[in-house]
């Protein structure tokens, strides 16, 4: 067997954390072992936020079942479906009004975060890091919605949460299509 196949046969959701920050610049690392994984017509429907705001993770705790390692983990990424941004630039490069809110798009956007999500867990356990999904971001969509600053066509999914702390409050865009900011 090799190491790869291995590490995914170990995966476990750990749901307690150290407080050791991420190296620098890791994070960035993961989001771009993210970027990396295949997209439906390569348009990489997602946007990735970046939940460093202590006030913030302590309401997305409440809003999202009472988890206490969301507002305890070290990083807390949303990662969310987005038919947004492509299909804005879209519109804006073809002069064609989109369409929104079909279930294709949907669809589209939900494999993608997924694929993308799960290629930035495999890289973080392929460095030590722990995490696991929270499925309760879909909770009270409307608040935490709200709260994350979401634009309509962009939705939740879970998150993945490599341990350590951080207080980077930041924002930036990484070279290619993937929005990351922090909320
Ligand atoms: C879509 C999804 C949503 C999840 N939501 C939560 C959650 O809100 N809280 C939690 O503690 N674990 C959550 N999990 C983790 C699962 O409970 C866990 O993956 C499952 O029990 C299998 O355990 P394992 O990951 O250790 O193999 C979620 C996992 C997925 C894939």
């Amino acid at each position: 067997m090799n190491p790869i196949i291995e590490q995914l046969k170990q995966h476990r959701s750990i749901r307690k954390f150290t407080d050791q920050p991420l190296p620098e610049g890791l994070l960035e690392t993961l989001i771009e072992a993210g970027q990396a994984a295949s997209s439906g017509n390569n348009i990489q429907a997602y946007s990735v936020i970046r939940v460093a705001n202590p006030e913030n993770r302590a309401k997305l705790r409440l809003l999202a079942g009472d988890q206490a390692y969301i507002e305890e983990a070290a990083e807390f990424l949303v990662f969310c479906a987005d038919m947004k941004r492509n299909t804005e630039a879209t519109a804006r490069t073809t002069g064609i009004d989109p369409v929104m809110g079909m279930t294709e798009q949907l669809l589209v956007s939900t494999v993608d975060v997924a694929l993308m999500a799960q290629n930035v867990a495999i890289a973080a356990e392929s460095v030590g890091l722990g995490l696991v999904y929270i499925g309760a971001v879909r909770n009270k969509p409307a608040e935490i919605s709200a709260l994350l600053q979401l634009p309509k066509h962009v939705s939740r999914l879970p998150c993945s949460r490599p341990r350590s702390e951080t207080s980077l409050t930041s924002c930036f865009h990484t070279e290619t299509r993937c929005l990351f900011r922090c909320g």
